[in-house]
Formats: structure tokens, sequence, C-alpha cells
């Protein structure tokens, strides 16, 4: 299997530094070596999912059963790291534009409870019902009580009992075992998956959170793991050198540390947009922090922000190379294309352009990130750049492990728990008070 290549020779951070930092962190690779060996018993737990072939089959056995009903949509009901990492992957390895290319079972995410997106969403799926056809609803939620999902949920149930006498059977609830989602699930006879205790919402996209939607519109979830598996394996390597989670999470700290507080994920690929998001998130919520893991008052945090190439050159570009000096980038560049599309070779069509007629368009956006890079190079902008074989199964599995491993070491130099959310508790219970009839 071909590796992500990691490249920081214009991260403008000495290597003195990060070895420095390297050093600080043996502590933390040990640790996790350590969690690597120990099941789900501990927060890192989620690096053990992508070996975990009992949840595997226990997945594989639900996917066969509910591929059987022949459905023709899925519905997933999630939100936050319940839908996240699901969108990134098929995205990424199927394509933004899937559900139009006639695929065996179209996809439909439904998160927030914004009326008019539930209604489309229905509006879709009910003629399907209407026909006598199938459709899977897949609820996804970790603590079982999320209250956007829990209304999307019921809306959607309301619609498929309609249709369905014995509904129950088109319909999965993914959570935490024993949440009062989960025992209503069995009550009802909804097909179960469980989501490991210890496994938080953001680091939970190789769990069944994401491996039962993304098998059963037919992405290869052995080919996923096995690239998580492969880069985990050297993301637990001693030799900073060798270990991209360790070496990435160095350079956003040392940067950070400069003042650059803003991270940008620079995707030159449009299929990876929501990989960006959900890194958002998984930065966002990890490293934001009011207290260090010693209980000190800290304010803890690092802005991401998500450009696509070169869409967002032509939008974003005149801020980051002329303004503040806040933020570093990491480019991440996708090696091998699906497609080789080309610019016809028009003689007439060369004054518009010059030098581009006959070219592929994988070689146009090779020279718009060289150019892009030699930019940064210039106005001493730092960055570094992840390089992705192409946008396989096992390429994203890697890119994906990379990530989570790289904030919870990210967490560690910064001293702040990368697994908890304690403020985005504060504004769901906020709101549960407030749906209770409580003031505002
Ligand atoms: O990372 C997290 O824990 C959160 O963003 C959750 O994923 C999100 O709030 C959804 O929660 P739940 O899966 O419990 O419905």
């Amino acid at each position: 299997m071909e590796k992500i290549k990691l490249s920081y020779s214009g991260s403008f951070i000495s290597q003195n530094k990060i070895n420095k930092a390297g050093r600080t962190l043996q502590k933390e690779i040990k640790g996790m070596s350590l969690a690597s060996k120990k099941g789900y018993g501990n927060d890192k737990a989620s690096i053990n999912l992508p070996t975990d072939e009992k949840a595997l089959n226990n997945v594989i056995k639900i996917i066969k059963a509910k591929k059987a009903l022949n459905p023709e949509y899925l519905v997933v009901v999630g939100i936050g790291g319940s839908n996240l990492g699901t969108i990134a992957v098929q995205e990424a390895v199927l394509g933004k534009f899937y559900n139009q290319l006639n695929p065996r079972i179209k996809i439909l995410y439904s998160d927030t409870v914004d009326s008019d997106s539930v209604q489309d969403i229905m509006g879709i799926i009910e003629p399907v019902l209407k026909k006598g056809k199938n459709i899977i609803i897949n609820g996804v939620s970790k603590s079982g009580g999320t209250t956007e999902t829990m209304a999307n949920f019921e809306i959607f149930i309301r619609l498929l009992k309609k249709y369905k006498k014995n509904y129950e059977k088109y319909v999965v609830v993914t959570s935490d075992k024993g949440s009062k989602y989960w025992n209503l699930a069995l009550e009802k006879g909804f097909g179960t998956l469980e989501i490991p205790k210890k496994v938080g919402g953001r680091y939970s996209v190789f769990s069944p959170v994401g491996l039962f939607p993304l098998g059963l519109i037919g992405v290869n979830i052995d080919k996923l793991l096995e690239g998580a598996a492969l880069m985990r394996k050297q993301c637990l390597n001693k030799n900073i050198k060798n270990n991209p989670a360790a070496l990435s999470a160095i350079l956003l700290y040392l940067n950070s540390k400069k003042g650059k507080n803003i991270a940008d994920l620079f995707l030159f690929s449009n299929d990876l947009e929501s990989v960006g998001k959900w890194y958002r998130q998984l930065m966002g919520e990890s490293i934001g922090k009011e207290f260090s893991v010693k209980g000190k008052k800290i304010h803890n945090g690092i802005t991401p922000t998500v450009s696509i190439g070169s869409t967002d050159l032509h939008s974003m570009a005149q801020l980051y190379l002329g303004g503040p000096y806040d933020k570093f980038t990491a480019f991440v560049r996708v090696r091998g294309n699906k497609a080789n599309v080309k610019v016809p070779d028009f003689k007439e069509y060369s004054n518009l352009v010059d030098k581009i007629q006959g070219k592929s368009l994988e070689k146009i956006m090779n020279a718009v990130l060289e150019g892009t890079k030699a930019a940064f190079r210039k106005g001493k902008r730092p960055f570094m750049e992840l390089a992705l074989p192409d946008k396989s199964e096992s390429s994203i599995g890697q890119l994906l492990q990379l990530k989570m491993m790289e904030i919870m070491y990210l967490g560690f130099l910064m001293e702040v728990n990368p697994f908890d959310q304690p403020n985005v508790e504060d504004y769901k219970a906020e709101t549960k008070r407030i749906l209770s009839g409580g003031s505002f």
C-alpha cells in the first residue's frame, strides 16, 4: 500500500526545535503505544478501532441483512461526530456527485433541525416509499440524547411507519450500549450497533458510526481500516521523523507558539472538502479548551479553517499572502486522480491562456499548487504538505487516522484534554432547559 508523505521544508521551524518538542512528546508516544495494546480501556481507545475484527464482522452482518432489503436510499440521522466522518469518507472515496451518478443505494444526511432541509429529504424519500420501494434509516447518537438527532429521527420514523407495516426492520440505531436510545431501539426491535464507551464522537469514524453507512453504500471498509491500521503503526513510531502525526502536531504547536493560531487545511481536491469539515470539529473541539489538564484557566485554541484549491485562491489568497502573519497552512494534494481529463488542443483558443492546450487538468492543478507554495515561501508564510497517493479507501483511512493521532499529540503538547467537550455539553443542557419551558 502506498503511503501518505509529509513534507515540511516550508514550515519555517528549525530542526532543532522540532527535535526538542519530539523529546517532550516521547512520553505520549509511549502512552499511545500502551493504549494500542489495551482495547477500549482508555481515552485513546479509538486508535484500536481499525483492528477490531469483532466489531467489523458485526457491522458486515447488519449490512448484509439491510442490503437484502434492496433499499434505494439510506438516510443517516446524526450530527457532529455522528455524521461528519461518514460524509468525509463518502465524498472523498465516491465523490461529491455520488447521488447524481445513479448508484445502487443513494445516501442522504439529516443533521440539524432545519425545517426546510428535513422537508426536502422527506420530499425525496416519500415518493420512493409510495412506490413500495425501501429505504433504511440509520440513527446515530453516541449519547443517545442529542436534541436535533432525536427530533429528526422521530420525524423519519413517522414517515416510515406510514408506509411500512414492519417498519422496524428498516431502522438501525448506532449508539452507546445502555443509552436511552439504545434501550428504545432494543424495545422496538431496530437493528443496533454499539459505539465503544471510550470512543468519543469525533474519533468514531472507524467504529460502526462510519462503517455501517459507508459499507452499505459500497465503500470498501476493509481497505479503509487497512489504511488506518497502517497509519496507526507509523504514528506510534518513537522516531519523530517517521511519525507523521507527531511531526504534524509539533509543527502546529510550534507555529501556534509563534502566533500562528489559525490552522488552514488547504485541500487541493473538491472531493476532500468534507474531510476539512470533519477536521474542523476534530481540532476545534479537542484543542479549544477553557482549562488546562492541570485545571488552570488558559482559553487555549487554534482556529481550524478549510480552503479548497484552486477555488479559494480566487477568494482568500489576498488575505493569506498579504494579511496578518497568523496562519499555518497544511496543503493536501492528491497524486493520482481517477480520471485523466485534458484541455482540448484547439489552436484557435490558444491566445486566451497560453500553454494550457492539450494539457491534463492534473498538470494544471499541480502548477497552481506549486505556484501557491512558491508564493507562500516568498512571503514567509509557513506551511507543510501532505501528499496522498490517491483518494482510495486505504489513502483516506490513512489520512483520517493520521489527523486523529495528530490531534491527540497536539493536546498533549498544549496540555489540554483532547477527549472532552465540556462547553459543548453546556449548550446542550441549556437547550434542553429552554425546551422544557425555562427562560432565556
Ligand atoms: O464530538 C462530539 O462528542 C460531539 O460533537 C458529538 O459528536 C455531537 O454533539 C453529537 O453527539 P451524539 O453523537 O451524542 O448525538
